[in-house]
């Protein structure tokens, strides 16, 4: 097969591609470059330049390089943006794929695995999510993503494409350090960030109903994600009409008090979090029930917390080398 990654020059689709060809599946990236980088592709793999709004373009890729899936990472993927520019969020996220939904259907493209989000489930109240937990997104990026799957699922009964959606939970970490994320919009390299500017780490709220009061959630190395595309990928292969949704986390919560007080152990630095109003919208836990891939898939994730800490770290200094200290 050959796999067109979408998304692929982006930090988590940059991941996909690495463990997608290390497994020696074929792979091609189609990425717009908006937020990716080229040099995250490797060499020997081709990238395309294009939008998924791109019809034309994205036909002539999946004919020219015999495109047998689809792996769609390609996204927008930040909730405060999507609540100020709903209707780009939809653009991107709900139209872009139902473009390219339609070229893989032209060309009879066999199985497609979709980048979803634990965002679907907005508020849960339950202490461990499951896939059958109610979807009920709390901005429109979680929307999009919830509608993206109804998308993928209503094309896979109408044509018999094998579908999978993949719901992530909080993803950290890197596979090099050139590969880590370079944004700054999670906890992980906010934390990094304040530290490297000599400022404290900031805890948003700390009167959650939660053991130590500040919001849990479930993190999951981002190369543990990369290896579960591959095993959703090959067993989407074997089944023709498949409808598989799966959540990717470890199932272990962590408290964001705990990640700042082992970033501070991990980095050397011994800087006391600072409490802050909570960010709107922030659920006070969500923490996968991670058992349905790894009874039905044999998926496991491998790497701890620390593992994701340490080699985000390293990509951190990489980028900021008047961060490190020795
Ligand atoms: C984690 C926790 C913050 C920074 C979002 C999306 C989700 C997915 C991942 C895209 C929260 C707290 C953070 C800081 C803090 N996105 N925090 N101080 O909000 O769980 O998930 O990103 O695919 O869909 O919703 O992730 O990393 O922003 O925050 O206290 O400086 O850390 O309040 O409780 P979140 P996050």
């Amino acid at each position: 097969m050959t796999w067109l990654i979408t998304g692929g020059a982006g930090y988590i689709g940059a991941h996909v591609v690495r463990a997608m060809t290390a497994a020696g599946e074929r792979t091609v990236v189609y990425d717009d470059l908006s937020t990716g980088l080229a040099e995250r592709v490797p060499a020997e793999v081709p990238l395309v330049r294009g939008s998924t709004l791109d019809a034309q373009r994205l036909g002539r890729v999946l004919a020219e390089h015999r495109i047998t899936g689809v792996v769609h990472l390609a996204a927008k993927k930040q909730v405060g943006e999507s609540m100020e520019r709903p209707l780009h969020y939809y653009r991107e996220n709900v139209e872009g794929l139902r473009v390219l939904l339609e070229a893989v259907t032209e060309a009879q493209v066999a199985s497609f695995v979709l980048s979803s989000s634990a965002a679907v489930y907005g508020m849960p109240d339950t202490g461990l999510v499951t896939e059958e937990t109610p979807c009920r997104p709390l901005s429109p990026y979680g929307e999009t993503k919830l509608a993206g799957e109804w998308l993928v699922r209503a094309t896979g009964r109408a044509t018999g494409l094998a579908t999978a959606s993949l719901r992530y939970f909080n993803v950290a970490g890197a596979a090099g350090p050139e590969l880590a994320d370079t944004g700054v919009s999670n906890l992980v390299p906010m934390v990094f960030e304040r530290l490297t500017e000599g400022a404290a780490p900031r805890i948003f709220g700390d009167d959650y109903p939660t053991p130590d009061g500040t919001c849990v959630r479930d993190y999951i190395h981002v190369a543990d994600l990369a290896e579960a595309h591959v095993t959703v990928a090959r067993a989407l292969r074997s089944a023709p009409g498949a409808d598989l949704t799966f959540n990717i986390g470890r199932g272990e919560g962590v408290s964001v008090r705990e990640m700042i007080d082992r970033i501070n152990a991990v980095t050397g630095y011994d800087r006391p979090p600072t409490v802050t109003p909570r960010r709107p919208g922030d659920p006070a836990r969500v923490v996968a029930s991670a058992t349905r891939i790894a009874t039905e898939l044999g998926w496991h994730a491998k790497y701890d917390v620390r593992d994701m800490i340490t080699s985000a770290w390293e990509g951190w200094i990489r980028l900021h080398p008047e961060a490190a200290r020795s």
